[in-house]
């Protein structure tokens, strides 16, 4: 990597093909540490941290001591952050996540290890945290200290408006954060308000500081992070000047960087017909120009010179990438039948088409691309919405036990007798009564995650009725990893993936819409991902899916960008709104917050805003005006391999 394509980043940020490779350089710089300091009978001192993000570091750090034989016993540990008011056994505790995921499986004396305390008396805080400091200067200070970045920029608990001073302390969490945090705790309302963590200024006198980042999910945050001027309201970007910081990102994260999203900007380019659109596209956008008005002065006013003189005039330019994208808009997502169809994205035969949509738990599917669905059904294709997971996890206890009360007393209203005794009524007041005695925090039984299971399945066929979908096409795969397991502790197996193959196996699809594929590969959706790229090579050779289109739909809030889409279907005033009534059915996924005070929206709100922005896009650079629009990219199954 060349000085001149890293000139507008402010932090040097290596970037590498996924996290598993990433990982595995930072967990071999840290065993190196361990070793050299082991070798001069000293201590090495590690700054960790939590999250999905250093758990590849940890799996590697693990696999290194059993099967290389690297040991811990010279490793002092310092944990940057613990949730306020949570006891160290408490499942969501960072102190069980250290123990789970890398403290019980190596052999690093428990001395050793630091993890401040959430249990601290409220008046003791201010001495607590002050004596964490100190326990870190006796140590030596930290030789090494890891990171991950919440979607508010923050480092270990630092939220927006920690100073590059701060030390440790007791903060305030903001609400992004806690809705961040709500799945690992089954509802935003159970995520507790404080946490105490170490502070920016802490974390900066580290001798070297590694911050890593994952996925689709953080390429904003981390954008700004690294090119932008330092901000307290993006406490990452306080890491800026320091001369040891490095940030490991994988490709994903890593797409907003000037030299990945504007490269003409940063150096020489070698033009291919993706970067041409791409450039042409931004150039649009940047001069508030249609396509075809663009002239040879703003490609060269605007880092564009080297195009022209490569590919020739504005005018031919302009012509084809105008072309290229007014042949990415269909309304026929499964291809038009009996119509010539070597400039639309789909083919026309066969016809209808056999479409399988995955989505990794009921509502991503209608979410990201329901007047998609909507539009395949009507035109006839026989659509299969297949859920990966149940989605039980993300329920609220509260609409669990309001189904529960509601059977039960609905027995009692109408006076019901089981024909064997045992009624339904008494089954719910059964499990009711489980769900009362559970501590919020506590997981769920089997049977409460059944309850809630059902929840999720029942919006998902209101809203595929609202998309005039049959019921029997939605298919509920319930993985098991899923049912057996919590956020990030899910381990797919081979059960899971057989499920999944045959699922492909049984439907033979000509079409395939899947999400995830930019995920964090330890986020659910980056999992359910991963299996079906593994399902999928389990298929490969077979005919079928030699035919078979495999189209990528993105999550909310981190839709295509206009040059990543193959296919764009308009969604018209009426659909729009079909796919938000749609939308609407997921009550189990509203807020838990009072939203007017938090600045957030609700999940219908965004994926309107979101097709609504496309459909602005495509207007911008002079395709026709529509009310909304669903953007995919096409993915070829040997990329997968
Ligand atoms: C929490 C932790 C941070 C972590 C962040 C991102 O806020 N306190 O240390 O970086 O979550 O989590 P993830 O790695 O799961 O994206």
């Amino acid at each position: 990597m060349s000085r001149q394509e890293e000139q507008f980043e402010r932090i040097k940020t290596r970037v590498h093909t996924d996290s598993g490779e990433a990982a595995r350089i930072v967990a071999a710089e840290i065993a190196e540490l361990i070793e050299r300091k082991a070798g001069s009978g000293d201590q090495a001192v590690l700054g960790l941290a939590t999250g999905s993000t250093p758990l590849p570091v940890y799996r590697e750090l693990v696999r290194l001591h059993r099967e290389e034989g690297l040991s811990f016993g010279n490793v002092v540990t310092f944990n940057l952050d613990e949730y306020y008011g949570l006891p160290p056994d408490h499942p969501q505790s960072y102190h069980q996540y250290m123990w789970r995921h890398l403290f019980g499986q190596v052999d690093i004396p428990k001395e050793q290890v630091h993890i401040p305390s959430g249990m601290v008396d409220r008046a003791e805080v201010f001495d607590y945290c002050a004596d964490y400091e100190r326990k870190i200067e006796r140590a030596g200070g930290l030789d090494y200290q890891i990171l991950g970045i919440g979607r508010t920029g923050h480092i270990g608990f630092n939220v927006p408006g920690s100073t590059s001073d701060s030390k440790t302390r007791l903060i305030r969490l903001d609400s992004l954060t806690r809705r961040d945090a709500a799945r690992d705790f089954l509802g935003a309302a159970n995520v507790p308000r404080y946490a105490i963590t170490r502070g920016v200024g802490t974390i900066r006198k580290a001798t070297r500081i590694v911050l890593m980042a994952w996925g689709q999910a953080k390429v904003e945050v981390l954008r700004q992070a690294v090119e932008e001027q330092p901000t307290e309201n993006l406490p990452a970007s306080l890491l800026q000047g320091r001369p040891d910081v490095r940030f490991f990102v994988d490709q994903a994260a890593s797409e907003a960087l000037t030299r990945f999203r504007i490269p003409w900007l940063v150096g020489p380019v070698s033009w291919t017909v993706p970067t041409i659109r791409s450039a042409v596209l931004w150039l649009s956008r940047a001069v508030k120009k249609p396509i075809l008005k663009l002239q040879d002065s703003d490609y060269n006013e605007n880092g564009l010179g080297d195009l022209l003189t490569e590919v020739g005039a504005a005018y031919d330019l302009n012509i084809k990438v105008f072309n290229q994208t007014q042949h990415t808009i269909t309304g026929w997502p499964g291809g038009k039948p009996n119509a010539d169809d070597s400039n639309r994205p789909e083919r026309a035969k066969p016809f209808p088409k056999r479409v399988v949509v995955f989505a990794a738990e009921p509502d991503e599917d209608v979410l990201c691309m329901g007047g998609t669905i909507h539009r395949l059904n009507n035109q006839g294709s026989e659509v299969t919405l297949a859920y990966f997971t149940s989605g039980n996890l993300a329920v609220p206890d509260g609409m669990a036990r309001q189904i529960l009360s509601l059977m039960n007393e609905l027995e009692q209203e109408l006076n019901l007798k089981g024909a064997d005794g045992v009624s339904l009524g008494q089954v719910a007041g059964v499990i009711l009564k489980k769900l009362q005695a559970k501590s919020p925090q506590e997981d769920d039984s089997a049977d409460i995650r059944q309850v809630k299971s059902l929840v999720r399945r029942n919006e998902a066929r209101d809203a595929s009725r609202n998309l005039k979908m049959a019921p029997d096409r939605l298919r509920f795969l319930d993985l098991p990893f899923y049912e057996s397991g919590g956020y990030r502790n899910f381990q797919p197996t081979e059960k899971d993936e057989k499920i999944v193959v045959e699922l492909l196996r049984e439907i033979e699809p000509h079409q395939i819409y899947v999400s995830g594929g930019s995920a964090d590969p330890g986020s659910l959706s980056g999992l359910c991902f991963q299996l079906f790229r593994k399902a999928l090579q389990a298929v490969g050779g077979e005919t079928w899916l030699e035919e078979c289109y495999l189209w990528s739909y993105r999550g909310i809030g981190q839709e295509w960008p206009l040059n990543a889409i193959d296919m764009a279907v308009p969604l018209s005033p009426d659909e729009l709104a079909l796919k938000i009534e749609a939308s609407f059915q997921y009550r189990s996924q509203r807020s838990q917050f009072p939203l007017r005070h938090s600045g957030h929206k609700e999940i219908w709100q965004q994926t309107d805003d979101i097709n609504r922005s496309t459909a602005e896009a495509y207007n911008d650079v002079g395709m026709a005006e529509y009310e909304a629009i669903e953007g995919f990219k096409r993915l070829q199954p040997a990329d997968l391999f």
